[in-house]
């Protein structure tokens, strides 16, 4: 007799680079005879992906690891996993604070999961946050297991950046590239699987600088490379830094039909006196010149950013600057968010704090200012062609939802559409987070 499959459910939380590595993580599992599962009751094993980018989001875990308590009682040998950069950030710490967790494994050691299962239970919590020389990625291979029609893909990791504010030099280490040759493989192998669409990620993956054939391959190169690729039809990359968008990856938005036009590059704040105590390298003035080269190569070009408000020492007139920023640039859709804090990182001690009523009310506006451009950007659409991948039925009869060139959602009803459907589609009417469409021809 065969042993029931043991089921494990895995709760994703933050950036994209967590969702490819949870995926990651279920494909390690499944070769010990794991199956996933929706349901947290179902489960024999519970893992939470976590990110430690803003307090939020880090405090969410504890809060969450509460709220697995019941069950652990109800099931005394379910497993309880926290993976990710709380995991890389604060190691056994988490052992101390939740009796509730079997193992802690930070981001740089997933290939080690299936062994620290083993290892797990009966009083042993083994922790394992090592950023160990072998390649992890060697060890976990993107191999999806349904048919869909995008994926993520990361081809860099780390940051060398040190923006002050920021924990993500700390928890994911130093930049490192992956060899060019290994990500085509693994692009050539998402695409057997009928994978569309790639979206590279990386911490900062313009500054992807890869050993390839014949020495060191920028990601321009590697687009270019990726877009030979038969079946593959839409290459995407993020997140970006202004100062790595160098001239030949400008150059390949032009050229590279593949390549689509939407473009993340997070600016932080308009204010020069912010930048520079945020350690961002750069002016406003720069990053409005950068953007003007980058919408001469490709003019249709969709910029989103980020923001930080609140920073220490932001002044109303710093905040002003951003907000001048903003109506320069005029952003397709943007995130936003308050100043938190991160112990270990320089500005954590910075003077100046903004009171958190200010700080509320000046993201309140600039949210506000992004709505309007976001809702703008979307009415533009109405009347325009655009492709269309499509990912998945609507929630009406016959319909359809896919992801514009720009990365919109696009509902549109019509015959023969599938996932990994690639049509063109007139927009015919926006909403803020959707657009409608009808198939041309
Ligand atoms: N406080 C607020 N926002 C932050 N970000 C990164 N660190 C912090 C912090 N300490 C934001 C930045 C970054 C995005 C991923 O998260 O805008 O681009
Ligand atoms: Fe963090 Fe991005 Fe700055 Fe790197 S470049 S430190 S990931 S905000």
């Amino acid at each position: 007799m065969t042993e029931a499959p043991k089921k494990l459910h895995i709760k994703t939380y933050g950036c994209q680079m967590n969702v490819y590595d949870s995926e990651r993580m279920a494909e390690a599992m499944s070769a010990q005879g794991y199956e996933l599962t929706d349901d947290v009751a179902a489960a024999d094993m519970v893992l939470l992906n976590t990110c430690h980018i803003r307090e939020k989001a880090a405090e969410k875990v504890y809060s969450d690891l509460g709220r697995l308590r019941p069950f652990k009682e109800a099931k005394p040998d379910l497993k309880i996993g926290v993976a990710g950069c709380v995991a890389q950030a604060e190691g056994d710490e988490i052992l101390r604070r939740s009796d509730l967790v079997d193992l802690v494994v930070g981001s740089q050691s997933y290939h080690k999961l299936p062994d620290l299962v083993a290892r797990a239970g009966n009083g042993a919590r083994p922790v394992e946050t090592e950023f160990p020389a072998e390649d992890k990625f060697d060890h976990l291979p993107a191999r999806p297991r349904q048919a869909r029609p995008t994926a993520f893909l990361t081809v860099q990791e780390g940051c060398d950046k040190f923006c002050a504010f920021c924990v993500v030099p700390y928890t994911r280490g130093a930049e490192v590239s992956r060899p060019a040759e290994k990500i085509l493989r693994e692009a050539r192998g998402l695409v057997e699987k009928g994978v569309k669409e790639i979206t590279l990620l990386g911490q900062n993956v313009n500054a992807y600088h890869g050993a390839g054939e014949g020495g060191d391959w920028s990601l321009a190169r590697l687009v270019r490379a990726l877009a030979k690729v038969d079946g593959l039809e839409r290459i995407r990359y993020t997140t970006s830094h202004p100062n790595d968008m160098e001239d030949d990856l400008i150059a390949a938005h032009g050229e590279e039909p593949k390549l689509m036009p939407y473009l993340h590059l997070p600016v932080q704040s308009g204010s020069d006196r912010i930048l520079k105590a945020m350690n961002r390298k750069h002016t406003a003035e720069e990053y409005i010149r950068l953007i003007e080269r980058i919408r001469a190569a490709r003019p249709d070009m969709m910029m989103s950013g980020d923001f930080i408000v609140g920073f220490p020492g932001e002044s109303d007139q710093d905040f002003a600057d951003t907000m001048t920023l903003i109506r320069e640039i005029n952003y397709g859709m943007a995130y936003s968010f308050k100043y938190s804090p991160r112990p270990g990182t320089p500005a954590a001690n910075a003077k100046g704090a903004v009171p958190a009523e200010i700080a509320d009310a000046r993201l309140q506006e600039l949210q506000a200012l992004l709505t309007e451009q976001q809702r703008a950007a979307q009415s533009a659409m109405v009347g325009r062609e655009v492709g269309v991948l499509f990912e998945k039925p609507g929630r009406m009869e016959g319909q359809w939802v896919g992801k514009s060139d720009y990365l919109q959602a696009v509902h549109v009803k019509g015959e023969g559409l599938a996932p990994g459907v690639l049509a063109r589609v007139r927009v015919t009417a926006s909403a803020p987070n959707s657009l409608a469409g009808e198939l041309i021809g």
